[in-house]
């Protein structure tokens, strides 16, 4: 792990394996296209999600090999659910589908007033077992940290008590900022930044997520 100011904040765990940072110095890159910038940020979710699910409880289970019967484990009986908030966290959602196939997925919908830099809600959706699940919020962006409070308080509402948040970029305000907001909550990020610049975006960050993955700029 590299050091850094979160060091020794349990509930931050910065993901810096080779590989992640290796592919995030990609989907910096200004010149990185959309579709290649599409499929690092699947590839990432999923390089995260193993770290987030590093404490899943495991059972033992009984194992016909081709040559004798052994004692494996498996998971026990984790249900998970993948909450993108849209837009850009569901660039996230496929690669975390393909480490957890049987997962649910429910989606919120926040959007950054551009002025005020405020979270709007503006859909939800989630499954009916919601409650009996470990939440993972997808989102590849941590700037202020205001669309993630305001996703976490919306799953807290509904009962929900597990809840991890997995971003791509973080910046130092963000982290801050969830951490002190809910007392429970585990942030993952690949990337610890250095700070916001006046119109609340991380620098140096990889600029508008969600216009990189839908080319919408
Ligand atoms: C981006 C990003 C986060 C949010 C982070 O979404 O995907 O949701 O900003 O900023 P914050 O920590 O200051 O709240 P945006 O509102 O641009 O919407 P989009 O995903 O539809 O592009
Ligand atoms: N949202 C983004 O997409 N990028 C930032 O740098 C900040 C918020």
């Amino acid at each position: 792990m590299t050091t850094s100011q979160f060091e020794d904040e349990e509930r931050f765990v910065l993901v810096d394996h080779p590989l992640v940072q290796h592919k995030v110095a990609i989907l910096r890159d200004k010149e990185t296209t959309t579709k290649q910038f599409r499929e690092l940020v699947r590839e990432l979710a999923l390089f995260e999600g193993y770290e987030a699910t590093r404490d899943f409880p495991l059972e033992d289970i009984e194992v016909e090999t081709p040559l004798e019967t052994c004692i494996a484990k498996q998971v026990k009986g984790k249900k998970v659910a993948i909450i993108p908030i849209l837009r850009a966290g569901l660039g996230m959602v496929e690669g975390m589908l393909e480490l957890m196939p049987s997962a649910r997925v429910g989606h919120v919908g926040m959007y950054r007033d551009p002025k005020t830099h405020e979270p709007h809600e503006y859909f939800a959706k989630l499954p009916p077992d919601i409650t009996s699940r470990t939440c993972m919020i997808v989102d590849p962006m941590l700037a202020t940290g205001g669309s993630a409070n305001a996703a976490i308080d919306y799953l807290r509402k509904q009962g929900i008590e597990d809840i991890r948040l997995l971003v791509l970029v973080a910046a130092p305000e963000g982290i801050t900022s969830v951490l002190e907001h809910d007392p429970d909550v585990r942030v993952f990020s690949c990337a610890l930044d250095r700070e916001l610049n006046e119109h609340a975006y991380i620098l140096p960050g990889l600029g508008d997520a969600g216009d990189r993955i839908f080319g919408t700029k």
